[in-house]
């Protein structure tokens, strides 16, 4: 991008932002700078768009609401300031000033409610603008630790905080709000799950949650070529175990994780679930005590799954 450009950029926001909001903007841009690093994003977009996200928060609300019309921002939008200035920067980058890459234009739309499927600059510029170096409110320090650490957790944990602070004000809660947290969770959830350790623990609490008993997680993947974790548990019935298999293999599938086998759900007491890295053994009594599978493995550790 032109330097000229980023100059009339810069010339925009510095009439039209007070003092603090521009000090807030540098650290947008400071802290979008180092994210982009480490993540691997085009560190100009990320510059463009910390720089601009807020060119319009200032603006008073007779104006805002003036270009929420101009722009056909959205009804929704009118006399919500908090909601509109990131719309209208969008529009206004646009515009006036002719910059259409699709990603900035995200980052900067979204950069107050986030949104489902958020592009890796659209994530930066949501957990920078929340967690920049003039930002003071409880947690920020854990929330600024967290985006260096794993981003979509901080994004997860920025959302929820939002979420919890517009419902306690009584204030409007937009949708894309609630989205990109539950777009964070899921991701957090997927990812934990590719995890063979947090799976089989997983495995272990669903069964649990429908009843299974002495569920016993063995940590195998020391011993075994094949596998890493065996998952062990009782059903009291045949019915039972298949039951529970069904459960697991629904619950599972949910996060993407699917079975590659199944075999003993004919009744023969023994439902053998194969996840690759974990197997899932679901035993009536009877068969569990016939086969000991805990005394075979005797010699590998077991894994607190309640913890
Ligand atoms: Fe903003
Ligand atoms: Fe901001």
């Amino acid at each position: 991008m032109d330097k000229e450009l980023l100059k009339k950029l810069d010339d925009f926001i510095r009439v039209r932002l007070n003092e603090k909001r521009y000090r807030h903007t540098m650290g947008v841009v400071e802290t979008a700078a180092k994210l982009a690093e480490r993540y691997g994003a085009d560190t100009e977009k990320a510059y463009v768009a910390a720089l601009f996200h807020d060119a319009c928060k200032n603006l008073d609300i007779d104006e805002m609401n003036s270009l929420v019309e101009k722009y056909h921002i959205g009804d929704v939008y009118i006399d919500k300031p908090q909601l509109a200035h990131s719309k209208l920067a969008a529009a206004i980058i646009r515009d006036r000033f002719g910059i259409d890459d699709e990603d900035i234009i995200n980052a900067i739309s979204y950069h107050t409610t986030g949104r489902a499927e958020m592009s890796l600059l659209e994530k930066i510029i949501y957990v920078s603008d929340a967690v920049e170096p003039n930002r003071s409110y409880p947690g920020v320090e854990k929330f600024h630790r967290l985006a260096f650490e794993d981003l979509d957790r901080a994004g997860y944990e920025i959302a929820n905080n939002a979420i919890r602070l517009v419902t306690e004000a009584g204030m409007y809660l937009d949708n894309d709000s609630v989205a990109a947290r539950d777009w964070f969770q899921s991701i957090l959830d997927n990812d934990s799950l590719e995890n063979s350790r947090k799976f089989a623990v997983y495995v272990a609490n669903i069964i649990d949650s429908k009843r299974g008993s002495d569920i016993v997680v063995l940590d195998i993947s020391e011993k075994s070529s094949f596998a890493d974790y065996f998952v062990i548990a009782s059903g009291s019935s045949f019915r039972q175990t298949s039951a529970l298999a069904e459960y697991v293999q629904e619950r599972a599938d949910m996060h993407g994780r699917f079975v590659s086998s199944i075999e003993g759900r004919d009744g023969s007491g023994w439902v053998l679930m194969d996840y690759g890295d974990v197997i899932v053994n679901i035993f009536v009594p009877e068969k569990r005590e016939k086969y000991d599978l805990e005394k075979i493995w005797s010699d590998c550790g077991t894994v607190d799954w309640e913890a």
